[in-house]
């Protein structure tokens, strides 16, 4: 399973980058927002930054679109995929399935509309906020690259709706997954909305290609308390015959 990094966070991106992990990263206006409030202050560039983030991924980086109607989507993605994908060869288009938010202002289509526009134009998409298996079908069907089901925020509809006929986060991926095999589909599963080591372990169980994970969940990760008691204990055991061994050795 590939790894790619959830954060919009230059530091977060450098930092799991140097740990020979990272194949990808994906970022939202949410995430956007976390990091300009955090480097604000330093002057932020908005297009600066968002190509350092594009050098800095060592593959494909989801920039997510504003708009809710299919025209001005698919014009923001153009501009998104022609501005920064030059730079670094990366960029991957994310669009919402569906971008009715419920306010009577924009019909149910608008995001199947874009991806079918933008795919066959060759433009990479990854389909966001996908709650269903439904959903991410029709994506694939329009043309989707990646579909990204949210994993953390269907286990929170679940808890809430209390509905025996809701998927949970892992339902959903496997789900897709079998979906998506019996029909030959290229589109990849970016288990997406990652709220901690369990997803990830049953995200590669079930076979997504790609987890898109945060920073704090990857922390978590590489922790265990007994990785922590067995390094104090070897250090605590080294002799000094074996400690001369290594005198000079930094030179
Ligand atoms: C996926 O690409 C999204 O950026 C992300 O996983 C959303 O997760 P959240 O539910 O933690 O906001």
């Amino acid at each position: 399973m590939k790894i790619f990094i959830d954060t919009a966070d230059i530091q977060e991106i450098r930092e799991a980058c140097s740990w020979g992990i990272v194949d990808g990263g994906t970022t939202n206006p949410s995430l956007i927002k976390k990091a300009v409030e955090k480097y604000k202050s330093e002057g932020l560039d908005m297009e600066r930054y968002i190509e350092e983030i594009c050098v800095s991924i060592p593959g494909p980086l989801s920039l997510e679109v504003i708009s809710l109607s299919a025209e001005s989507m698919i014009k923001e993605a153009k501009f998104l995929y022609k501005r920064f994908n030059p730079i670094s060869k990366n960029v991957v288009i994310k669009i919402p399935i569906n971008t009715n938010d419920g306010n009577g202002n924009i019909g149910n289509y608008e995001g199947l509309k874009a991806i079918k526009i933008l795919s066959q134009e060759k433009i990479p998409v990854n389909v966001t906020l996908i709650m269903t298996p439904e959903q991410a079908l029709l994506a694939a069907k329009a043309g989707a690259a990646y579909v990204s089901p949210f994993m953390g925020r269907v286990d929170d509809y679940l808890d809430v709706a209390d509905r025996e006929d809701v998927l949970c986060g892992i339902e959903l991926v496997r789900s897709i997954k079998k979906i998506f095999a019996n029909y030959d589909f290229d589109t990849a599963i970016i288990a997406a909305s990652i709220r901690n080591n369990q997803h990830v372990r049953e995200s590669a169980e079930a076979g997504a290609e790609i987890a898109t994970i945060p920073f704090s969940v990857l922390n978590t990760m590489v922790q265990h308390p007994k990785t922590e008691e067995g390094i104090s204990r070897f250090a605590n055991d080294v002799v000094s015959e074996y400690k001369q061994l290594f005198v000079g050795s930094e030179g």
